[in-house]
């Protein structure tokens, strides 16, 4: 039931994932990732979505460490994603790169660690020290991240391990409606970046009769569009008021109607890079 801050969707391995997280991209590691992080997890988050080029798994460790003291709360508890960087793709390389990461985040396991990029030539390697690092106990799930559906395809002719999680950008005018219905098909799940479009879309006046309509923020409107569309979210703010913001949206629902009318606004439109066409 999508009635809480703490709900889970039940991976295809039986893990259980948090409908809804914490982003960290461009947080600054130190202070205010440390404060963005704390003040989540007091306010009801349970899962923390970073990579190691972020720069900030220090922080994020350190403030998952004091929530938990001054909480209470317990490392299973916790939900903490990260993601290995493009240039350390490969097999002896990835998993130097999850032990770095583990080093940083102080953790012994994490809960999900994903393959960035599909980096040509390479990502079938680095599957397969995911696989790996899963098969070994480190690692709860692994996934990947914006990889188009041929990605998929391929990465999953020759793995042993499907992947539990595809991580891509995903708002109301990228609505990846091929890529959603592929990955459902096949039981992976599928997981929002950029949910807000950084940003980009919080003016919009369609999204704005509907928030109006329920009382709602714009961001609000996205965000349970995302949840009720069965897919992860995991805005990013480093503000409280909108760190509680941004959670409060067990409370309503939106009507078909206004899914329609939010599904409307779809231009296949990206902000950040095609997978297909990236240079890093
Ligand atoms: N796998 C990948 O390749 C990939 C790529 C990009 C991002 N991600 C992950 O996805 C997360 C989310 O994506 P994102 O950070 O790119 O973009 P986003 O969550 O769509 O947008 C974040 C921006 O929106 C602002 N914001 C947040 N809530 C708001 C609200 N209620 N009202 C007005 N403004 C609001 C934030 O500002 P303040 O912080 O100032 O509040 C920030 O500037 C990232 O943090 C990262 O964890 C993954």
């Amino acid at each position: 039931m999508l009635n809480n801050l703490q709900a889970t969707t039940t991976l295809h391995n039986g893990v259980k994932m948090p409908w809804f997280g914490l982003g960290v991209y461009k947080a600054q590691d130190g202070d205010e990732v440390i404060q963005a992080v704390k003040i989540a997890i007091k306010n009801g988050y349970r899962s923390i979505d970073t990579a190691a080029l972020y720069n900030n798994e220090e922080g994020v460790g350190q403030a998952v460490s004091e929530a938990m003291e001054e909480t209470g709360l317990s490392r299973e508890d916790l939900f903490i994603t990260s993601k290995v960087w493009n240039a350390d793709q490969g097999y002896e390389s990835t998993l130097a790169a999850f032990e770095l990461t583990m080093t940083k985040l102080g953790l012994e396991k994490l809960d999900l660690y994903l393959v960035h990029w599909p980096v040509n030539g390479k990502y079938k390697d680095t599957w397969r020290a995911l696989e790996q690092l899963y098969k070994d106990g480190r690692v709860h799930a692994i996934g990947v991240s914006n990889f188009h559906v041929h990605h998929l395809q391929d990465l999953m002719k020759d793995a042993e391990i499907k992947p539990m999680v595809n991580q891509v950008e995903y708002h109301p005018r990228l609505a990846q409606l091929e890529l959603s219905t592929f990955c459902k098909e096949q039981d992976i799940q599928l997981e929002a970046w950029a949910p807000l479009m950084q940003g980009k879309l919080l003016d919009n006046a369609t999204l704005q009769e509907i928030a109006s309509k329920h009382g709602k923020s714009i961001a609000q409107v996205i965000l349970r569009w995302d949840l009720q569309n069965g897919v992860v979210t995991i805005p990013k703010s480093t503000t409280e008021h909108r760190i509680i913001e941004n959670a409060d949206v067990f409370n309503f629902e939106l009507s078909a109607e206004d899914m329609e009318q939010i599904n409307g606004l779809n231009e296949n439109l990206r902000n950040g890079p095609d997978p297909d066409n990236f240079n890093f």
